[in-house]
């Protein structure tokens, strides 16, 4: 774990109007730009979930970002640019076929690619390894931040540690509030983190993501091979709540929802896909009628869109089990249940 962080900061927040001109966004951003070149630490949206960044060639601020998130070492950050400019100067293999193939297609996007660092990229931003992680998010106030920056910055989810990430910038508040120098904040933030594709030695998917890999092989014209066990947190305990979650689908829910009798209870609904009638609507809301709450979801880009808000809206409640649908394991799905069997102390 890291050093003590360096605590309580006066955190300064900064809410961004996602229809400002380029230049208003840049001058509003601007005291948290001088503040990350001088040792700051900034949360900020991206069109996943919030990212915490510091200067990537700043090792006091690396230190602290580590400490502040209570980070093992081992688990490197990933650096965040504003265009690709900048990569080769920092990273080997940029200009291979198949990486601007890739890049061409999902960059600006939820597509983390790992690729061979140069010596400009600092040890401990990798937790020393020889290989150091790219994103290049789509949300404009997101590239407006990193671009006024000089480029390139080192983050990561804005969450603690273990912790599930943050797609409300109210929910984060609570964490990070004290912790950190700056929030940005905007709307319209939603999803799953980046797929995380290593393509250091082969093409090697560490996480899944917003990204579904079907797409990542068509575009590859080849396979790629699932290694979330060879992501450098894979032991790691993630994605926590308080409450504890099960996971459901049409043949175990009436077993389920009897486990649960006497709990607190917080159901999440898929109502996409159900075939038996008692799973729609309001025949589905009767099944759950003695949950606390219940949040539906209409189809599952929408689950992964709003999964997290939905997961800390119910543990803010203080229910004891949050019951989740399973869904297939293709497309977003794969990153959906990744989350939930993780969160679920189940992988
Ligand atoms: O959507 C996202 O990716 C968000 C937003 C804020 O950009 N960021 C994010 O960062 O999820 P983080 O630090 O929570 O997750 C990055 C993942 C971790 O699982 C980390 O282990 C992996 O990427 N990673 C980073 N660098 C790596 C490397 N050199 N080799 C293998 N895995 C790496
Ligand atoms: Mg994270």
């Amino acid at each position: 774990m890291g050093n003590q962080a360096r605590n309580p900061k006066m955190t300064q927040l900064i809410t961004i109007d996602r229809s400002l001109s380029q230049s208003a966004m840049v001058d509003l951003l601007l005291p948290a730009v001088l503040c990350l070149k001088q040792g700051g630490h900034v949360v900020f949206p991206t069109e996943t979930v919030y990212g915490l960044c510091c200067d990537p060639t700043n090792e006091e601020a690396i230190q602290e970002l580590y400490a502040i998130k209570g980070r093992s070492f081992q688990n490197p950050l990933t650096l965040h640019i504003s265009g690709v400019q900048h990569l080769s100067s920092l990273v080997e293999g940029f200009e291979r076929e198949e990486v601007q193939r890739l890049a061409s297609v999902f960059w600006p996007g939820p597509l983390t690619l790992v690729l061979p660092k140069t010596k400009q990229v600092s040890d401990s931003l990798t937790g020393s390894l020889p290989t150091v992680g790219l994103r290049y998010p789509s949300d404009a106030v997101a590239t407006a931040f990193i671009q006024a920056c000089g480029g390139v910055v080192a983050g990561t989810s804005a969450n603690l540690s273990g912790g599930l990430a943050f797609t409300s910038h109210e929910d984060l508040k609570n964490d990070l509030v004290g912790r950190v120098d700056f929030i940005l904040s905007a709307d319209d933030i939603g999803g799953l983190e980046s797929t995380v594709l290593d393509l250091s030695e082969g093409a090697k998917i560490l996480r899944p993501g917003m990204v579904p890999s079907e797409l990542i092989e068509k575009v590859l014209g080849h396979a790629v091979e699932v290694c979330y066990a060879q992501s450098p947190t894979a032991e790691a305990k993630k994605y926590a709540l308080k409450a504890s979650l099960k996971l459901y689908d049409a043949t175990d829910r009436v077993e389920m929802l009897a486990l649960c009798s006497g709990k607190k209870l917080g159901v999440l609904v898929l109502t996409e896909g159900c075939k038996n009638e008692d799973w729609n609507g309001k025949d589905l809301q009767r099944a759950f009628g003695f949950a606390d709450l219940v949040v539906e979801f209409v189809e599952r880009q929408r689950y992964a869109f709003d999964l997290y808000d939905a997961l800390h809206r119910l543990d803010q409640k203080g229910v004891d089990v949050i019951l989740a649908p399973r869904v297939e394991k293709s497309g977003v799905g794969a990153a959906i249940m990744h989350r939930l069997e993780k969160s679920a102390g189940m992988i």
